[in-house]
């Protein structure tokens, strides 16, 4: 079959490997009929991500149809057509049996595209597969349920729900990439008073404003912390989100954050940011961060099905999944491309 295949930062390539087969009992091979790239990748692609290794298929996100099931696995079926989740659960840990998938002990969590052999590929190995992929709801396509299968799950646990994000909120989302939109669009069913949205990318805010923030702000020309003043009466934000991943940003979020408010942060640091303690202890505020455990993938599932939320509005670029040098070119390149999220489906 192929394959997207890494080789050591700066370096993959679409080509012959071995088809997957069951180690485990509980093990399912899937047909991959869609896959996306996330931004993840990319970091892997630079080398951020050591635990990558030379020869790792990259990839934490599909849908696809079972082709082949281990004897232990009770409820997924050949032929059933499945969300393959960035998260794999053993469903039996500590953490699996508190929702916490993501810190799965029995050797899921993060393990696709990063541990073991990922979803870029025309088949993939899903361990734990009756815990760790989702049946698709009838008359819902492929790509809408892609986006559950990593972007919509993050913004709406560890930015909308560990946020606490209520009605009447003013909620700031720092960083409008998918993450970010995926917060904003998560936020909006709990009807907050406004959603702000602060990125330095133009193309970004008017994407924001399209997942419904109702104010948008550049931060290289606008002060956020002024028009968050405006809209509050000089509190601050009841929630901030941070979507980036770097201390600059993570120190806004802190930063604009009102007395006994939650400050939600959702980027992947790799270097230490700043906690302002000498203005924060006065402030009762809750700081949380997260891994995405996609606990909330079957109420989504629910919403996408049922149409309250569009998760077709990421699509920005569709390939056919042969195609993944041109997929990471256009993707890797989002400032000029406008790309969001792109889609890599089978042919017929
Ligand atoms: N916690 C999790 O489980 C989890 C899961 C997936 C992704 N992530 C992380 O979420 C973050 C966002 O992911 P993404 O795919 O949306 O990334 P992205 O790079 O597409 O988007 C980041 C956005 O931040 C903006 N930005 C950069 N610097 C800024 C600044 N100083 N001020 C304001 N805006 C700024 C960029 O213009 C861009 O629009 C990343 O760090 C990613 O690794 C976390
Ligand atoms: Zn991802
Ligand atoms: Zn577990």
């Amino acid at each position: 079959m192929k394959a997207l295949v890494y080789h050591g930062p700066g370096h993959k390539a679409w080509e012959d490997t071995p088809k997957p087969a069951i180690a485990d009992d509980t093990d399912a091979i899937v047909r991959v009929d869609a896959t996306t790239i996330c931004g993840t990748d990319l970091h892997i692609l630079k080398g951020d991500v050591p635990a990558v290794v030379d020869g790792r298929i990259l990839g934490h996100e599909a849908v696809g149809t079972v082709e082949a099931v281990g004897t232990g696995v009770k409820r997924v079926r050949v032929g059933d057509r499945v969300l393959v989740s960035c998260i794999t659960a053993c469903g039996s840990c500590r953490y699996c049996r508190e929702g916490s998938y993501g810190q799965c002990l029995g050797g899921g969590g993060w393990i696709l595209g990063h541990t073991i052999d990922g979803t870029q590929a025309e088949l993939v190995r899903v361990p734990f597969a009756d815990t760790s992929t989702y049946l698709c709801p009838a008359g819902v396509s492929d790509e809408q349920i892609l986006m559950l299968a990593d972007i919509l799950p993050t913004g709406y646990e560890v930015g909308v729900l560990n946020g606490h994000v209520s009605p009447g909120d003013v909620v700031a989302v720092v960083g409008a990439g998918p993450i970010g939109l995926a917060a904003i669009m998560g936020a909006r069913l709990y009807s907050p008073a406004h959603i702000v949205a602060i990125d330095k990318a133009d193309a970004r805010l008017e994407a924001a404003k399209q997942f419904g923030a109702d104010v948008v702000v550049n931060n290289d020309r606008e002060d956020p912390a002024a028009v968050l003043a405006k809209l509050t009466d000089g509190l601050g934000a009841d929630v901030t989100i941070e979507a980036v991943g770097i201390p600059a940003t993570f120190e806004l979020a802190a930063a604009l954050v009102r007395p006994a408010g939650y400050v939600a942060n959702i980027g992947v640091h790799g270097e230490p940011a700043t906690l302002h303690l000498e203005d924060l202890w006065i402030k009762d505020v809750t700081i949380t961060t997260g891994l995405v455990d996609t606990y909330s993938t079957p109420t989504l599932l629910k919403l996408v099905a049922t149409r309250q939320v569009d998760a077709s509005a990421f699509v920005t670029h569709r390939f056919e999944l042969d195609d993944f040098m041109n997929a990471y070119e256009v993707f890797g390149n989002a400032a000029d491309t406008g790309a969001l999220k792109v889609v890599l489906e089978r042919k017929g």
